[in-house]
């Protein structure tokens, strides 16, 4: 994933970006991220990027000229880029962004908004809005760190383990099922049998029906978007008929 990120915080990035799978991913060249600093693109002494509403009203909006001109420099070497507007009006982000995300090959761009909005004119600029949820956060940034790290572990080599996201919950469309390292006994707590047994059609066959029963409990809307397979309907009834029992 190449991206570039048009923020007024670029500070914020360096840590994030510096752990982990990250800072792994960066130095195997799987992700690249190139910060602007909006400021940079001002053209007054005191490189202001806000100003009062138009119609009034509390808060400062973002001024779209910054915005504009770092866009066009960036558009400046012809490469073909995917600009988004990070905010609580966009679409919804979720892992079906991320994996299409994860398949693009052009760059992205990422603006980050701040205060109470940003120039209605920038959107024109704008190929998507995203949301990363139904809340109100103090800025893009956090959003745009979201979306790259939702990304990046989707691509290949970025892992450690190649599984570790075929295997997880959200690609396929449930939530995750529980996970038990050692010790087996726990201050009383036991590892469910069934994972020492070395079955690994029984282990499989648990992990989906605990899967399935904790998006049940949580979220079952999203069990309506999972595309079910015969035997998850049949592990739903199973389920529903003995809501306590393990197996
Ligand atoms: N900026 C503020 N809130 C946001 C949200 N929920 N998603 C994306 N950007 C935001």
């Amino acid at each position: 994933m190449k991206c570039d990120v048009l923020t007024i915080f670029p500070g914020i990035f360096d840590a994030y970006l510096n752990e982990s799978i990250l800072k792994r991913a960066r130095e195997k060249g799987l992700l690249e991220v190139r910060l602007y600093n909006i400021r940079d693109f001002t053209s007054d002494p005191h490189r202001s990027v806000d100003d009062h509403p138009y119609g009034g009203g509390a808060g400062m909006v973002f001024k779209p000229e910054p915005i504009f001109r770092a866009v066009d420099f960036l558009r400046e070497d012809g490469e073909p880029r995917r600009i988004i507007l990070l905010s609580p009006q966009g679409r919804p982000f979720n892992q079906s962004t991320a994996e299409a995300y994860a398949r693009q090959t052009q760059r992205f761009v990422f603006i980050c908004g701040r205060y109470e909005g940003i120039d209605e004119r920038v959107k024109t600029l704008v190929d998507e809005e995203v949301s990363i949820g139904d809340y109100v956060i103090t800025g893009g940034e956090l959003a745009a760190l979201v979306i790259i790290d939702a990304v990046t572990r989707l691509i290949p080599g970025a892992l450690g383990d190649k599984r570790s996201a075929e295997d997880e919950s959200f690609s396929w469309g449930l939530l995750d099922y529980p996970h038990y390292t050692r010790p087996r006994e726990f201050r009383g707590l036991q590892v469910p049998e069934v994972l020492l047994s070395g079955n690994h059609k029984e282990i499989w066959l648990w992990r989906r029906k605990q899967a399935l029963k904790k998006t049940l409990r949580a979220r079952p809307d999203l069990l309506e978007k999972a595309g079910l397979t015969d035997l998850d309907r049949k592990l739903l009834s199973e389920i529903r008929e003995s809501p306590d029992g393990d197996a």
